[in-house]
């Protein structure tokens, strides 16, 4: 049997074994899937500590239900996690969520996905379908992964002994390399990863085909392209997409403030229109692993073919504004009642890059309160997802009450996180002046300055 029948065969009776390397926002829920779905999953990690929560069925991501992870790991045994990468070699597949961040100089910091090549490369059967999900520039899987994986399989014993001379080995016949990105959008109650289609596109047809059966298994809907830059390119734009129309509303945000317009309401009534239009809304700036970070991964590629990305570079302008421009609204309220920055006690409500969540990477957030503190201000905040944060600047806080006393204690209340858990009525009647980023208070008054 050539090893595409073996694996097709595998993923045909439901004996494949899935490996997933990475178990964080993505790589986890996606293994749970897989192991609901009655395949055994084995997660790689790096960090001890999550393998053995895990291995104990204690769940540390919100969007899984703690049950549901105890079910997979104590009741059926389809969910194990490891730190022993030799183990690749019991996997028919390896599925990469590690992270992909920007190093200091805001260029991509590619050494997970490259320890997790060279784990693989060195690891993996003959016969494993790879595929890549963490968010990255177009060319990576064929440019970067495929060299590191090709020349790692050389000191592959499992390589080395059915090829004597030591080649290692070849994409397209010993494995298959895909690129089908992640789209998780956490805290969505509506779409998971089950439910959300997947764009996959692999190195050859038959990476392809197994790919997209072995996906069907954890996910409804598989849309196939033609090759991994393509499907790279699929996550760039959505993610670009996002941020250049959140960057265009901020923008028309901090115009139509100087003009005393209400730009919520302005989206409100733009968005009756049926066709041609999707509301974007204002906020304190950008947050999370994704969209501020996409364009700097673009920019990198772009680079290389000497493209200037010129529309993209305004948009990610507009954004990096955003928090000083917030801490002038900031100002600006507490000047409304004769006080300065310097000195006022100041409330954060909200440092979770989004609501709902407690994921609080690249919050706008935690800018705006460096910029205050900078300025004097003495700063707190309250957030139900995230009990302590460290700020950019290495500022450390514990998530204080949320009570009467705290808000009445406090010069300025800012509401930077539309949390459900927030009582807006309860804010507003303790709280002697408000900040409100998110259009939280409706029915605004005197003491309520809005973004
Ligand atoms: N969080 C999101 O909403 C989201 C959405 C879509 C795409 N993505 C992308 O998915 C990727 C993963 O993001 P995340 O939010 O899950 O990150 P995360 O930090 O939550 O999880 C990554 C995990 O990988 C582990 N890890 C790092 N290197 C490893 C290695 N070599 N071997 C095994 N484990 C290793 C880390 O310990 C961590 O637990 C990123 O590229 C991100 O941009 C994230």
């Amino acid at each position: 049997m050539t090893n595409k029948e073996t694996i097709l065969n595998k993923i045909a009776q439901n004996q494949e074994v899935v490996g997933i390397i990475g178990l964080g926002y993505v790589g986890l829920p996606l293994a749970v899937n897989f192991a609901e779905a009655g395949i055994k999953v084995i997660g790689f990690e790096k960090s001890q500590e999550k393998a053995d929560m895990i291995n104990h069925g204690d769940n540390y991501i919100g969007d899984i239900r703690d049950a549901v992870l105890r079910e997979v790991v104590v009741d059926t045994l389809k969910l194990e996690a490891t730190t022993d990468e030799t183990r690749m070699k019991e996997c028919d597949a390896l599925i990469i969520a590690v992270p992909t961040p920007l190093d200091k100089f805001r260029k991509p910091d590619m050494s997970y996905v490259e320890s997790a090549c060279i784990d693989i490369g060195r690891n993996m059967k003959p016969g494993t379908f790879v595929s890549l999900e963490s968010t990255t520039y177009p060319t990576t899987t064929e440019d970067f992964m495929l060299p590191i994986i090709e020349e790692q399989s050389k000191h592959n014993p499992l390589a080395n002994s059915q090829q004597p001379t030591a080649k290692g080995f070849v994409e397209g016949t010993d494995f298959w390399l895909a690129y089908s990105p992640e789209r998780v959008d956490p805290g969505n109650k509506q779409f998971h990863t089950r439910n959300t289609p997947k764009v996959l596109g692999a190195m050859s047809d038959d990476g392809v085909e197994i790919g997209e059966a072995l996906y069907l298994k954890a996910i409804d809907n598989i849309h196939k392209v033609s090759s991994p830059r393509v499907s790279e390119m699929v996550k760039i734009l959505e993610n670009t997409y996002r941020l250049v129309n959140i960057s265009l509303i901020n923008e028309l945000a901090l115009l139509s403030g100087k003009m005393d317009i209400n730009i919520w309401e302005v989206i409100d009534a733009a968005k009756t229109k049926p066709f041609g239009f999707q509301a974007f809304y204002p906020g304190p700036g950008i947050g999370g692993h994704c969209i501020p970070l996409d364009p700097f991964y673009l920019e990198h590629i772009a680079k290389k073919y000497d493209f200037d990305l010129s529309m993209i570079h305004a948009a990610g302008h507009i954004n990096m504004r955003m928090p000083h421009y917030m801490y002038i609204k900031i100002a600006t309220a507490l000047n409304s009642q004769k006080k300065a920055v310097n000195g006022s006690n100041m409330l954060f409500l909200g440092v979770a890059y989004k609501p709902n969540i407690n994921d609080e990477r690249e919050s706008p957030a935690l800018e705006i309160m460096d910029i205050t503190a900078h300025k004097g201000g003495v700063v707190s905040y309250h957030d139900p997802y995230i009990s302590k944060v460290k700020t950019n600047e290495g500022r450390k806080f514990n998530s204080a009450d949320l009570s009467s006393e705290s808000l009445a204690k406090a010069d300025c209340v800012v509401l930077t996180t539309n949390h459900k858990d927030f009582d807006i009525d309860f804010i507003k009647k303790n709280s002697k002046l408000i900040v409100d980023l998110r259009n939280m208070v409706i029915e605004g008054s005197d003491n309520v300055f809005k973004l």
